[in-house]
């Protein structure tokens, strides 16, 4: 904000051949605090200017004027800005309070529709660690999406279909249990389609078998079909656990075998725009020129894959939502796959393949590995939820035992741990595994932010802070750290959303509750004279945390 109203003042003594955004962009924070709050450096203006950037420097900070402005300093080649303390503590104040949760709000995303393919776990599978990543970084992404004002449709595009669909109808009929299957559904299947690949290295005939039952599936075989929807119904059931545990919900389930009947039509198009071609024996959409490998549309065996799908579920998506963008939160081991399904769109002739974006993400690995899904390997998600849960029950009962509604408590923190650790990284990267660091109330993590929220909470109360009686009025230089950092939430979240990076969002709250630790350690808050304001200041930096945790998907209980 400041920055904006610097870069116009600047513009305005510097002249139209210095655009407002270049000017903007260079104003910069200087690294020691008593050097001002903004520094605008001139050595690009020197050529221009045909003199010195310290003459510069001077020149300017006679001239720089504005209500936010205390005073400003040339210092060398910079000029450096003191901004009016009083002034922008009192505006700052006054626009949390009256815009509560709306704080931060932006308009620039003026109604326009986004999607997100995210979460999208495989029946029949093992939730797994790159699945939480896809839901949490897709809610926080549509979260954020809504607060910059898009409007904004979740799809969890389930993989309910494939081949590998009749392999395990061919594992269950052989050796399945149906007792076995409806008390852990997830698991037994998961040990039959294990069974089948190791067998089926020794016996040929079983991958005919498994080719054979995925036909029955494609051709609405009625026992193929009752034996996948109990499958698909039995797994829903247990994602749905995880999804309530994290608070996450869908506004779509449309999964891959919903394009079943669909992608023969989108065959066809690719037929009419003279795409396809045959290699190998296979249909692909060859995507030389791209520096690319085909996109692979047909087996040989007729059956239609992975990408066909994503297609027909792009243009069906398409008709149902005219989306703006749409948001494919999925590993970055699907990267090519997502470049192909741009592409191929691109040469239908969509405008609107241009809107179509992979946001990937890395890895979650466990002591630098990656964490396999074969051979019972796997930690599984909801284990990790609820060892979680558990551990932050304990440390509360430690904490606070006299706390009312703990196992409530417990969900809060320790769900709100594991979301954190996840989005504090930058997504791209590979992300390591410890519920050790998750969990401690030190460091970068939720409980840390949760419970720095809840004193202030607990400070509200007892000094019976009252709203209608706020008081903005004041200034105090050991708030103005906290004032700065609650001012710059509004640039966060839209920073955060045009990047796709809810870790700028979850840095930043880190950020906030230093600010405010270091203000809380060094101030009495409910001085006589002066718990009004100061309280003021807590009930903003409520506000804010709750706010910015609520994006990422994180609550924060008022006592802990
Ligand atoms: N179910 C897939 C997997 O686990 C992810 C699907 C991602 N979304 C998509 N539209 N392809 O690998």
């Amino acid at each position: 904000m400041e920055k904006k109203i610097l870069a116009l003042q600047l513009t305005h003594i510097l002249g139209e051949d210095f655009p407002r955004d270049w000017v903007e962009g260079l104003l910069e924070v200087p690294k020691q605090p008593q050097l001002g709050d903004l520094a605008f450096p001139c050595f690009q203006l020197a050529k221009s200017f045909q003199t010195s950037p310290a003459i510069i420097a001077k020149d300017l900070a006679a001239k720089l004027k504005h209500d936010i402005i205390a005073h400003v300093e040339p210092a060398g080649g910079y000029v450096n800005i003191f901004l009016n303390q009083r002034f922008i503590t009192q505006h700052t104040l006054k626009e949390i309070l009256s815009e509560q949760q709306s704080f931060g709000n932006q308009t620039f995303g003026n109604g326009q529709t986004v999607l997100l393919d995210m979460s999208a776990p495989n029946i029949a599978k093992p939730f797994s660690m790159g699945h939480l990543r896809s839901t949490v970084i897709g809610n926080a992404l549509a979260n954020l999406a809504e607060k910059c004002g898009y409007q904004t449709v979740k799809i969890n595009y389930l993989g309910d279909y494939g081949t590998q669909f009749g392999k395990l109808l061919a594992a269950y009929k052989l050796w399945g249990d149906e007792e076995k299957v409806r008390e852990n559904t997830i698991e037994e299947l998961t040990k039959l389609y294990v069974t089948f690949h190791e067998q089926a290295q020794q016996d040929e005939s079983l991958v005919d078998e498994g080719r054979e039952w995925f036909k029955k599936l494609e051709n609405q075989d009625e026992e193929a079909i009752a034996l996948w929807q109990w499958f698909k119904d039995e797994s829903l059931e247990a994602f749905d656990t995880i999804y309530e545990l994290l608070g996450i919900t869908f506004d779509s389930m449309r999964g891959e075998a919903y394009y079943t009947d669909k992608m023969e039509a989108t065959v066809h198009l690719l037929n009419e725009r003279n795409l396809l071609q045959t290699s190998e024996g296979a249909q692909v959409v060859k995507l030389e020129e791209e520096n690319l490998p085909p996109c692979l549309i047909k087996k040989s065996n007729g059956t239609t894959i992975y990408a066909t799908r994503d297609l027909t579920a792009a243009i069906d998506r398409y008709n149902t939502y005219q989306f703006d963008e749409a948001l494919y939160v999925v590993g970055n081991e699907q990267s090519l796959h997502f470049q192909q399904i741009k592409l191929v769109l691109d040469k239908l002739g969509f405008e609107w393949a241009k809107d179509v974006k992979h946001i990937g993400f890395g890895m979650m690995l466990q002591s630098g590995k990656k964490m396999s899904t074969r051979q019972g390997k796997t930690i599984l998600l909801e284990d990790v939820l609820h060892e979680a849960i558990n551990t932050a029950e304990t440390s509360i009962h430690e904490k606070n035992p006299t706390l009312q509604n703990k196992r409530e408590v417990a969900r809060q923190v320790g769900v709100g741990a594991v979301i954190f650790h996840d989005l504090k990284h930058d997504r791209r990267n590979d992300v390591e595994f410890s519920l050790q660091d998750m969990l401690t109330f030190e460091g970068d993590t939720a409980p840390y932010l949760q419970y720095a929220y809840a004193r202030a909470f607990s400070l509200l109360r007892k000094g019976e802070f009252d709203r209608s009686q706020a008081d903005i009025d004041w200034h105090d230089s050991q708030a103005w750290p906290v004032i700065k950092q609650l001012r710059a939430f509004p640039e966060v979240i839209a920073q955060a959303y045009t990047r796709y990076d809810p870790s700028k969002l979850a840095r930043y709250l880190l950020d906030v509750a230093q600010a405010f630790n270091t203000y809380y350690a060094h101030t009495r808050i409910l001085d006589k004279e002066q718990a009004t304001a100061r309280l003021t200041l807590v009930y903003s930096f409520t506000i804010v945390m709750k706010e910015g945790l609520s994006v990422l998907g994180i609550q924060a209980p008022s006592e802990m």
